[in-house]
């Protein structure tokens, strides 16, 4: 199986903040586990950096367009591997290899009859980069708001249109032949009914400024930003080239975005694909948004999250799976300290973190630091044995399905149901009675253990890393595919530090 998985392009009129961090870290989350499967993966993001609201930026920051985007997207490339994100490209819509790409799509678009010019008159939001119509806004009195609550212009320029009223039908077809396409399913409902609200021809080029990829032979017009923006996901699979290996492998891939950007991927994108006959995409995730404490994060309130702070107050893991084991992923969810001090000390520093110290450090002392395979299990065993199988089905399914917060709870269910064990089977209450046995004990509880942390592996990596060294293992040598056979003759171990230091508020 082959898995393209991307992240939205992010804006570089600013600094990355959480909400740039979420979105990367769930692609990676999901293309870790994809890897993890066996699966042949790309995993794909970059900065958008055209259009007015870039140019604005660079514009009151006295700076060079070319030399601000320059500048601005390495903020973004820098984040990737402080995140603890493995990615297989960055792209930038500055580059070279995307104009050839846009301007090839907009070629075809054009052949194919899908565009014509005319004039645009009707408001447009720079901050949303968005044609709104007034139906949509709210008067307020500062003027006409968004319904993201940015503010909006009347805009009056010659345009070319992409003719996406033709598509309705065609969109509505695909959609209604493929209900898991958006995710989740109130999601899918919405842009279904937007769609069959009825959809208008799109404007798709601007004239009032030059901060874009020109349209092909016409001086006059630059392409509308998300008509760039959207052909980056095929740009980076050598588009126009469809006939290379990796086109041919990971197209059509899975978005991942915020909800307020649905529409552009769920609507536009698909009928910008078939209008120029590509598949469109496999699947589109989107996302809710994160509050501060309970506020909307904005610049003006001054509540924006920085991710490097919040790394590193809290460590990268921690943030990671507070991210996605307190909030269902689609969901919106409040970064609050305190709920993060509390479910890194429940979930990880005592289910996971002390349960793998106390274990060791006991094996260590009583066992010589290496324990045995048992050569019988009784019925107890058998149980915390077979209970990982279904642990793991509900895994599986739960990952395939965007649900990571379902998944990590399977995974902490198990860690209870192993602390229960240990509470039961009482290792140290056999030390001196019957030491055959203490071994078994910590034979299964340690197999067990190692097991349950490959299943944690693409959320929290590094620390998975640190604890299969406890063991003498490596990520590499066990994974989704070879680890229903796992069942090493002895385990010997290294000396342990505690991995998740209580949080203390
Ligand atoms: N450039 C466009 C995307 C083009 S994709 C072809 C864009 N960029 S963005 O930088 O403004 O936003 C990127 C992502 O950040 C979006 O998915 C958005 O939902 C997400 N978030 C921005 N603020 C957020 C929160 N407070 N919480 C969660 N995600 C949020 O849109």
């Amino acid at each position: 199986m082959s898995y393209f998985i991307t992240t939205p392009i992010y804006y570089v009129n600013d600094v990355p903040h959480i909400g740039h961090a979420y979105t990367t870290i769930a692609c990676d989350i999901l293309s870790r586990f994809s890897k993890l499967k066996g699966d042949e993966t790309y995993f794909l993001t970059g900065t958008d950096e055209h259009g007015q609201k870039v140019e604005k930026a660079a514009l009151s920051n006295k700076k060079d367009t070319q030399d601000f985007v320059d500048e601005m997207s390495k903020n973004f490339r820098d984040l990737i591997p402080y995140l603890g994100c493995e990615i297989d490209d960055f792209i930038r819509t500055t580059e070279k290899r995307h104009k050839i790409s846009a301007q090839f799509l907009w070629n075809k678009l054009k052949n194919n009859d899908q565009i014509y010019l005319s004039n645009y008159e009707g408001w447009y939001s720079i901050r949303d980069e968005a044609f709104y119509l007034e139906s949509e806004l709210t008067k307020t009195d500062k003027g006409f708001l968004a319904p993201s609550g940015a503010p909006v212009d009347w805009v009056k320029e010659e345009s070319y249109f992409f003719k996406l009223s033709k598509w309705e039908d065609e969109l509505i077809k695909y959609y209604e032949k493929n209900p898991d396409s958006i995710l989740p399913k109130s999601r899918y409902n919405e842009v279904l009914s937007f769609i069959k609200g009825g959809l208008k021809d799109l404007s798709i080029s601007r004239t009032t400024f030059n901060w874009g990829i020109q349209v092909p032979e016409t001086e006059k017009h630059v392409m509308y930003v998300w008509i760039d923006a959207l052909c980056n996901y095929i740009t980076a699979l050598n588009y126009p080239n469809t006939e290379n290996d990796s086109f041919k492998k990971y197209w059509p891939g899975i978005h991942v975005v915020g909800k307020d950007i649905l529409r552009f991927h769920a609507v536009y994108w698909p009928a910008f694909l078939m209008a120029a006959e590509i598949d469109p995409p496999k699947q589109i995730f989107a996302h809710g948004w994160w509050t501060n404490e309970g506020q909307k994060i904005s610049k003006s309130v001054g509540n924006i999250i920085n991710p490097y702070e919040i790394i590193d107050t809290y460590g990268l893991d921690q943030i990671r799976f507070f991210l996605f084991r307190e909030v269902p992923f689609g969901n919106d969810g409040d970064f609050s300290k305190s709920a993060i001090a509390q479910r890194v000390n429940a979930d990880l520093s005592n289910n996971y973190g002390n349960l793998i110290q106390r274990i060791t450090s006991f094996i260590i002392k009583n066992s010589d630091s290496k324990i045995f395979k048992p050569t019988n299990y009784n019925e107890i065993d058998t149980t915390l044995i077979k209970s990982f199988d279904t642990t793991l089905d509900s895994y599986l399914k739960n990952m395939k399905s965007f649900q990571i917060d379902k998944a990590l709870k399977n995974i902490f269910d198990y860690l209870s149901e192993i602390n229960a064990y240990v509470d039961s089977q009482a290792p140290w209450s056999l030390k001196n009675t019957d030491n055959k046995r203490m071994n078994d004990v910590l034979y299964i509880i340690t197999l067990m253990t190692i097991k349950t942390s490959i299943l944690l592996y693409p959320v929290i990596p590094s620390s998975i890393d640190k604890a299969l060294n406890i063991y003498n293992l490596t990520i590499n040598n066990l994974n989704l595919i070879n680890f229903n056979n796992f069942l090493p003759d002895s385990i010997l171990l290294n000396k342990t530090k505690p991995l998740f230091p209580r949080i203390e508020l």
